[in-house]
């Protein structure tokens, strides 16, 4: 572990204001701040990215929130990450967001990311989360083995928006241990 805070990067697969999965972010965020790391909240909502489009990129490069993407990814040491599942995968948007971003230099090489998702279905999210493994392990992340999956989400948080079931709060917080330890 290096002297400085552990950097960590926070990036919700939603965009929806209300999402299950910002709020599991957001009780994570908490959690990893109160174990010492410095954590950057990335709201790809604001980053207005187009759709990948190989023409565009040729003719106009990266567009900013792309760049914006990247350097936020290159700063962090973690990227700590909760989306939904959308058919059984990765949302389109959050995919995008994952494409453009290996675009002119790969900066996910490295990177410890802990996958977390919630969605309002009986599995949790997991058959998204299996997807995102493979493809940030394509890009050379190391992926915490055990990931965090939050089933029934419309039941699983209180009025404050933070988790109800204590399993999975003290689960985030052993995993973030782990994987704070070594950043
Ligand atoms: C879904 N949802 C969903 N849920 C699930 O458990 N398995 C699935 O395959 C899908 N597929 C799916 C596709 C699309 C296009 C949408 C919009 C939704 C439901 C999903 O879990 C629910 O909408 C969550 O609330 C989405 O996460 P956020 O936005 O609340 O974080």
């Amino acid at each position: 572990m290096s002297n400085s805070a552990p950097a960590i990067l926070a990036l919700c697969g939603s965009l929806r204001r209300a999402s299950f999965n910002r709020k599991l972010l957001r009780h994570a965020v908490e959690i990893a701040e109160a174990q010492g790391a410095q954590v950057d909240v990335l709201d790809l909502r604001e980053l207005a990215l187009p759709l990948y489009d190989g023409d565009l990129e040729a003719e106009q490069g990266l567009p900013a929130g792309v760049q914006t993407l990247k350097e936020r990814i290159t700063a962090a040491q973690g990227l700590l990450i909760a989306t939904p599942e959308y058919n059984h995968s990765i949302p389109g948007a959050f995919k995008n967001a994952i494409d453009w971003a290996t675009r002119g230099g790969n900066p996910f090489a490295g990177k410890v990311a802990l996958l977390m998702g919630a969605s309002t279905g009986s599995f949790g999210a997991v058959r998204s989360l299996q997807h995102l493994r493979q493809v940030l392990m394509a890009r050379g992340a190391w992926i915490v083995p055990t990931a965090v999956t939050v089933a029934n989400a419309e039941q699983a948080f209180d009025d404050a928006g933070k988790l109800k079931e204590p399993s999975t709060v003290k689960l985030i917080g052993d995993l973030l241990t782990g994987m704070v330890a070594k950043l």
